[in-house]
């Protein structure tokens, strides 16, 4: 008997999908010893006691059992203290991330190719989880002050009928939030095709949302996560919608995706939400600092922002990410993710000391 040992370039070519083949994985880069500001974290822990007792409860959490399926406490607390209308439920993800795919998931056809949309340039999980959901996903272009171009948005949407449109409110990565009466009019023209997604993940630092008026918009569902006000280590997202919609995309969601230690932080944060929302208005201060002292800098231009970050394009991107990455600075070079994007950078807003020492490298670069 000959036993046949399959190389493994040919096995991998046989199984996987050719377009997963194709496609480079989602880019990390090792912070370690780096000023970090190139993923819109929150920079300040909880205070010490808060930690404390936060340790007690994670100690005290049931690690041998699977996570409450129901999720009803967390639930509750989201309901409650995160501004979802009465009557409204949610739908807890491992992260904003893990909803987009599931989302995608559940309208990707099998019988024919489902379209997936957003303005771009967009949040690149909108187009990634198309992708692998097999949906085909549609980009349109901002205007060149990154407002929504709302008559080649509407024109897309009649062409395409896409079944999801992700509206990401404030943007990621241009970080302004798009007019309330254009998101309104492409909620509008989806009708009964297609469902709009409001992303507000920069919900705590924009003040500003749809979930109020999920009432109504039956064809709206509105995500957020606790990433962004201080929990990103955790992977909290929420989504709320119509009950029927929610219904659909529960079938989909892996039993125990949010695990037990996520499930006991969450609880404990939403119980001190207080301390984030302050936190957020630090940011916030500081957001205008930062922005008034990069605008002040010949050759820079700031763009407008509603989010923990601040876009701006630079003379010669490449080198300015270059000399601070060397000067152990991390940002995002935006330039390469899209056309509009030529010599635009991205930079977290953090604390004084932080945004400080990026200023001072940044104009050292410039
Ligand atoms: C617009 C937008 N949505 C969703 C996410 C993902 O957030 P999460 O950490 O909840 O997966 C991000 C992260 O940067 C984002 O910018």
């Amino acid at each position: 008997m000959t036993s046949t040992i399959p190389a493994i370039d040919k096995l991998v070519e046989n199984t996987i999908r050719a377009d997963i083949r194709a496609t480079a994985s989602y880019f990390v880069p090792d912070a370690n010893g780096y000023i970090k500001l190139d993923a819109m974290e929150n920079p300040y822990q909880l205070p010490d006691a808060l930690r404390a007792e936060l340790g007690q409860r994670l100690a005290d959490a049931a690690l041998n059992r699977y996570p409450v399926g129901s999720y009803a406490t967390l639930k509750r607390k989201i309901r409650a203290g995160l501004g979802v209308p009465s009557g409204y439920e949610v739908m807890l993800g491992n992260g904003s991330d893990e909803l987009i795919s599931l989302m995608a998931t559940a309208v990707a056809h099998q019988d024919r190719r489902a379209v997936v949309m957003a303005p771009t340039p967009a949040f690149v999980m909108f187009s990634r989880a198309a992708q692998f959901a097999g949906a085909d996903f549609v980009g349109v272009p901002l205007d060149s002050d990154f407002s929504l171009d709302l008559p080649a948005m509407l024109a897309a949407i009649e062409r395409h009928q896409p079944a999801l449109v992700f509206l990401a409110y404030p943007n990621n990565p241009t970080g302004n939030l798009y007019d309330e009466d254009d998101m309104v009019a492409i909620i509008r023209a989806l009708g009964e095709t297609g469902i709009a997604v409001v992303d507000e993940a920069y919900q705590p630092f924009a003040r500003k949302s749809f979930m109020e008026r999920l009432p109504e918009f039956p064809n709206m569902v509105v995500m957020r996560t606790l990433s962004k006000l201080g929990l990103a280590g955790i992977r909290l997202g929420y989504l709320s919608g119509h009950g029927a919609l929610l219904e659909q995309f529960e079938k989909i969601r892996p039993p125990y995706n949010v695990n037990v230690l996520t499930q006991v932080a969450a609880e404990f944060a939403l119980d001190h939400l207080d301390v984030l929302d302050e936190q957020a208005g630090l940011l916030n201060a500081e957001r205008s600092r930062l922005a008034a002292e990069l605008a002040a800098l010949p050759g820079v231009e700031v763009f407008p922002s509603a989010a923990n970050f601040i876009s701006l394009r630079v003379p010669d991107a490449d080198r300015v990410c270059a000399e601070l990455r060397a000067g152990k600075v991390l940002i995002k070079n935006l330039s390469k993710m899209d056309k509009m994007l030529a010599n635009c950078i991205r930079v977290t807003v953090s604390t004084p000391e932080e945004n400080t020492a990026f200023l001072t490298a940044l104009k050292a670069s410039l």
